[in-house]
């Protein structure tokens, strides 16, 4: 059975103290709700991780993750965080390839797959995201440019390894626009990057790895999204600022 998951991606959002009221209110209403069987994580800004992985330390189904980190543990890289620090505040994941990162800080295939090799080396998981801008979607390309973003950055991967990952599809035409992927056009995209992973490794390799759906997700469509066969969960931006909110798209499965 492959994990459920809903992460919520804090982006750069939320003092200290903001960011802990978030993550107790989630934890209160998680507890409420007798979520058990989805498993939660808060990727924070680094700051905040040591402080909120304090607070998830004693649920089983509730962690912590970093949005980014640097491919290197340690050097001479001003204003870079290392998957070993991000591994002692506590955190067991890491973003990996965000649209963000990719738009603004010009990454690579080749820097993601060296960030995937680092987080992985650490013992953390790493939620690899792929997606495509709205130009690639409306001139026909997307599935072309999503197996590229796949095979680059992880097809170094051995099978073992592969099957450690966590996988995020997200259309950049979807994020923060409030504009969501339909439901078949979200099961298109995840059914094809898993039969992408089986042609590559194996069909039992690839229904293990949980393939998360982000892009204005929202409790008005998570349920619909989550019951796709291949949809195994959500990477929650907007959405995951808000306790209630974030806490009942964990609870649609
Ligand atoms: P959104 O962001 O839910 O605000 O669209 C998702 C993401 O960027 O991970």
């Amino acid at each position: 059975m492959r994990k459920k998951i809903v992460a919520g991606n804090w982006k750069m959002h939320k003092t200290i103290k903001e960011g802990i009221d978030l993550a107790e209110d989630c934890i209160k209403l998680a507890e409420k709700e007798k979520i058990k069987e989805v498993e939660i994580i808060f990727c924070t800004p680094f700051i905040h991780l040591r402080k909120v992985s304090k607070l998830t330390a004693d649920f089983q189904n509730i962690n912590t993750g970093a949005q980014n980190c640097h491919w290197e543990m340690q050097g001479a890289y001003t204003g870079e965080t290392s998957c070993s620090m991000i591994e002692s505040c506590g955190a067991s994941y890491v973003i990996v390839g965000h649209s963000e990162r990719r738009q603004y800080f010009n990454e690579t295939h080749e820097q993601l797959a060296k960030k995937v090799d680092a987080v992985l080396k650490q013992n953390l998981t790493p939620i690899f995201c792929c997606g495509e801008p709205l130009e690639i979607r409306e001139a026909n390309t997307h599935i072309e440019l999503i197996g590229k973003q796949i095979r680059e950055s992880l097809f170094h991967l051995d099978k073992e390894t592969i099957s450690k990952v966590v996988i995020a599809y997200e259309p950049v035409w979807a994020i923060g626009t409030g504009k969501t992927a339909s439901t078949e056009q979200a099961q298109e995209m995840h059914a094809f990057i898993r039969k992408t992973l089986a042609h590559q490794y194996d069909f039992e390799t690839a229904e293990s790895i949980s393939i998360l759906y982000g892009g204005s997700c929202k409790p008005s469509n998570s349920k619909e999204l989550f019951s796709q066969p291949d949809v195994d969960g959500g990477l929650i931006g907007g959405a995951a600022l808000m306790a209630e909110d974030f806490i009942a798209i964990a609870g649609s499965f």
